[in-house]
């Protein structure tokens, strides 16, 4: 499912700069790439917190009014200096599906058929409200299945990992979109002046900005201010998808409670102290901990169910979003899960000036999703 939304195939020329833009519900991140001789290049990029915009504080999540949003926008491109109108959008995983099924092994004309009935028992909306998508996960290790021939048992993973393929069952991803949330962000598209290519869900952007050559399995964890969203991914494919409803806005939430004092200075507190200092006496671990330790064990138990599904072990795990930022944060993650840990740093698939390394790989994690939706419509351009 490379390509689900993909209205158009943009063809571009040779110094066409393109915009990616991720809609978060704490924050809206922008970038501007451009093509040089085949290589993505850095021009701009910028954040802009949603909730001055909502009436809300810094870092609080707020759901915007269109021409709150509209606002919002023409401030970031102005201050990012954004000189393109060519891009891309990501739509939220929360307002979508994403579901792995297992069906019978069928030949691919039935199982068309038979998908959209399938598909009807985790959409709660009728089937023709929304934009309907699918594809055959194929058995790991084997990277082309054609449904309704057996193919040869083959041992997958390694050694200690092998098993003989059960052909009996397909497993299938289905990607579905309201189009009511399709109309939505195609309007802000427009009342943004953004000449938008497609509209991507913001797992698919992940997903390319952060695994850089796909051996092996790779866990990603987007902790974002509401939800932290994981996906298991092999060969390029979803394998699993769940989200946790816990994020980094739960820990400033403890925080205000904890010391009691308002929301934007437990913001400043979380970002300043983390999980590594004490604020005056104040152990601010101790408080953020049980919010951690509960996303950590989600994370945990999807990664057992990935196990147990295919038997295979996961890799790596990598962490994006503005959560993943939280100082302290990856000692304890790779502590506590079953995987060796990463922080995410998109910014390596770009070209960017030296002196800027260090700053863009802090902030890395967070822009992930609009780095890979620029990346998408560059190489679209077939020439990145
Ligand atoms: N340096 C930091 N230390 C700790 N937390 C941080 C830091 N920077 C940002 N955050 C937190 O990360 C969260 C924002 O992350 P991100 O921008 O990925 O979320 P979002 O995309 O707005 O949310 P969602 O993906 O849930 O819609 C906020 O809760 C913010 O407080
Ligand atoms: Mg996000």
């Amino acid at each position: 499912m490379s390509n689900p939304f993909s209205k158009l195939s943009g063809l571009f020329n040779k110094s066409t700069s393109v915009l990616g833009v991720d809609i978060g519900s704490s924050s809206v991140k922008v970038i501007q790439l451009k093509n040089e001789n085949g290589r993505a290049v850095l021009e701009t990029y910028g954040e802009l917190a949603t909730g001055p915009y909502g009436d809300k504080a810094v870092g609080q999540a707020v759901t915007l009014a269109s021409d709150q949003l509209s606002a919002l926008l023409s401030d970031l491109f102005r201050e990012a200096n954004i000189t393109t109108k060519l891009g891309a959008i990501s739509i939220p995983l929360r307002s979508s599906l994403l579901v792995n099924i297992e069906v019978p092994d069928m030949p691919e004309d039935k199982l068309a058929t038979m998908i959209p009935i399938e598909a009807r028992k985790y959409i709660p909306v009728p089937i023709t409200e929304v934009m309907l998508d699918w594809s055959i996960i194929p058995e790991s290790n084997r990277s082309t299945y054609i449904p309704g021939q057996a193919p040869t048992p083959q041992p997958t993973g390694d050694d200690k990992n092998n098993q003989v393929l059960d052909v009996k069952k397909l497993k299938v991803l289905i990607v579905a979109i309201h189009n009511d949330t399709l109309r939505q962000y195609e309007q802000i598209a427009k009342d943004s002046k953004i000449d938008t290519e497609f509209l991507e869900i913001e797992t698919f952007s992940a997903m390319r900005a952060s695994i850089q050559s796909d051996f092996g399995v790779t866990a990603i964890v987007d902790l974002g201010a509401v939800t932290t969203k994981l996906v298991v991914v092999e060969q390029g494919i979803i394998r699993l998808s769940h989200t946790i409803n816990k994020g980094a806005q739960d820990i400033t939430l403890a925080i205000e409670r904890s010391l009691s004092v308002p929301f934007i200075k437990a913001e400043e507190i979380k970002r300043e102290v983390g999980l590594v200092e004490k604020f005056g006496d104040k152990d601010i671990g101790q408080t953020i901990s049980p919010i951690t330790e509960y996303i950590f064990s989600e994370v945990n138990q999807a990664m057992v169910e990935y196990q147990k599904d295919y038997s295979r072990s996961i890799d790596k795990v990598i962490l994006i979003g503005g959560g993943a930022m939280l100082k302290g944060l990856l000692p304890i993650a790779e502590e506590r899960l079953y995987a060796p840990v990463i922080l995410g740093t998109p910014f390596d698939r770009v070209e960017a000036p030296a002196f800027l390394k260090n700053a863009l790989n802090n902030i890395g994690p967070e822009f992930a999703v609009s780095i890979g939706l620029a990346l998408r419509l560059l190489q679209e351009d077939k020439r990145v």
